[in-house]
């Protein structure tokens, strides 16, 4: 059993169960079969052959089924279990699962039950597969990775390996700090366009009638201030990928165009008459729900099916709870050694702390309360003094701005309270903070500089 390629099969069944999955193989394709009884077959798990999946009738081979689970796991941990189990064994399956099996079928199985079962193991190894090659490409000479255990990121990242390899336009959604222009990147650099630039521009952190210059560019003259040429993101991506970041704060007049550039592949700069080319792979993303944008008449329909032709829709961390101790460790990691510090990881209690906590602000929000722990931190482990989070319960803090003075002033006093407490929740993250107040991120920034609070 060597093929690397192959989906490898060791069968530890009798012989009439034997003929059933040398069936159940030939008609899957694609997977090389052991079928073995005896001594020998054990001699392939311990030989280190790459086997990806064992069908182990207890039964059969004399193995009691603990024990065999517990043998096969030491020998390769990375092959799953297929038990075949009698009727008087059933209730014994839950407990199997824990120990590691991955599934369980009766004994003797249907061919389409072994069909089942291996096609679909197939497919989740070669997405496991896709989904290194993709976060490897992405970690190729820098300090950068995609932390993923949780099956909710497997299925994200599945899904931005098979983007990657295609030139199509991709449409990253999730709430902010959840890791969408993380993921963009590493979609443009396991693709075709890899050695091509990767040209990002923030649409929300842009003001609006700078928005079509940005992309666009602008000739001299074309208004007050454009004192030369300027050559836009369109441009500059020509060959490679623009990544166009909170694409739903495009306004209505600039859509139009940017619809254009994605069907003809053709902009005008402001200020200039003449179509200019440009091949740009786009990977559009945005924290709006740009469905509810378009039935609402603010985003064109048109664009929307233009830019969401492959949607990669990134949980929020909430939702993937299994990946923050990993996110945690590989946290401490990067911020230890960058800020030199021998810190090695973090308390039990701590830990329990931040489980707890609802991270409004995502991934973003965790990484920088790691941050502040690791520089905070006096000893190896991070304690539970060194982890700052917003108290959940708002009514603890009680501080209640003036009530005397003039209308603005006393109004100006409760919405810079209302503002602070909105962003400390947000981990200071303005586009969070703008998603939870229902405003958009310009006039979150407008308001929080007319507060100075900014
Ligand atoms: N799965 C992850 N693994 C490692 N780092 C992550 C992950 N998701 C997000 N991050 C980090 O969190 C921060 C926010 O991610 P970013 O891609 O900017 O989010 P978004 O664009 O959705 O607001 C970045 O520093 C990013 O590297
Ligand atoms: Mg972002």
């Amino acid at each position: 059993m060597k093929e690397n390629n192959n989906f490898n099969i060791l069968a530890l069944v009798d012989i009439a169960t034997a003929d059933l999955v040398r069936a159940a193989v030939e008609s899957v394709g694609g997977c090389s079969l052991v079928v073995d009884g005896g001594e020998s077959a054990i001699q392939t798990v311990q030989n280190g052959d790459i086997v990806d999946l064992v069908l182990l009738d207890p039964n059969a081979v004399s193995m009691a089924t603990a024990d065999g689970i517990a043998f096969l796991k030491a020998a390769c941990p990375t092959c799953e279990i297929a038990l075949l189990l009698g009727d008087h064994d059933i209730t014994m399956d839950v407990e199997l699962m824990r120990m590691g099996a991955y599934d369980s079928l009766p004994s003797p199985p249907s061919k389409a039950e072994l069909v089942l079962l291996i096609s679909g193991l197939m497919e989740k190894n070669e997405m496991e597969r896709e989904n290194r090659a993709m976060v490897e490409a992405l970690g190729q000479g820098r300090a950068q990775t995609i932390i993923s255990h949780s099956p909710e990121m497997e299925k994200v990242l599945s899904m931005a390996a098979r983007a990657a390899k295609s030139d199509s336009t991709v449409l990253i959604t999730g709430e902010s700090g959840t890791g969408k222009e993380l993921v963009a990147r590493a979609i443009h650099l396991a693709g075709p366009r890899k050695h091509k630039a990767f040209v990002p521009v923030n649409i929300a952190a842009l003001q609006e009638n700078l928005i079509e210059s940005e992309l666009f560019g602008h000739v001299k003259g074309a208004f007050t201030g454009a004192m030369a040429d300027r050559t836009g993101r369109f441009a500059l991506a020509d060959g490679g990928t623009l990544f166009i970041d909170e694409i739903g704060e495009v306004p209505s007049g600039i859509q139009v165009k940017l619809l254009r550039v994605l069907q003809f592949g053709s902009f005008e700069r402001v200020g200039e008459n003449a179509p200019h080319e440009s091949d740009v792979r786009i990977i559009a993303a945005t924290n709006r729900d740009l469905e509810a944008e378009v039935r609402a008449g603010r985003f064109r329909a048109d664009l929307y099916y233009r830019v969401n032709v492959v949607p990669v829709s990134l949980p929020a961390l909430r939702d993937h709870r299994g990946d923050i101790p990993y996110l945690v460790e590989y946290f401490i990691k990067k911020y230890s050694s960058k800020n030199r510090k021998p810190v090695k990881g973090i308390t039990a209690e701590a830990m329990s702390r931040i489980m707890r906590y609802p991270f409004p602000g995502n991934v973003r929000e965790l990484e920088n309360v790691l941050e502040r722990g690791v520089v905070l931190c006096r000893g190896e482990y991070l304690t539970e003094t060194d982890i700052f989070l917003p108290t959940d319960d708002p009514r603890e803090d009680n501080s209640m701005p003036t009530l005397s003075g003039g209308y603005d002033e006393v109004m100006g006093g409760f919405e810079k309270e209302f503002l602070s407490r909105v962003l400390e929740r947000n981990a200071h993250n303005k586009s969070a903070a703008a998603r939870e107040l229902g405003i958009n991120e310009r006039r979150l920034r407008y308001r929080l500089k007319v507060l100075s609070l900014e």
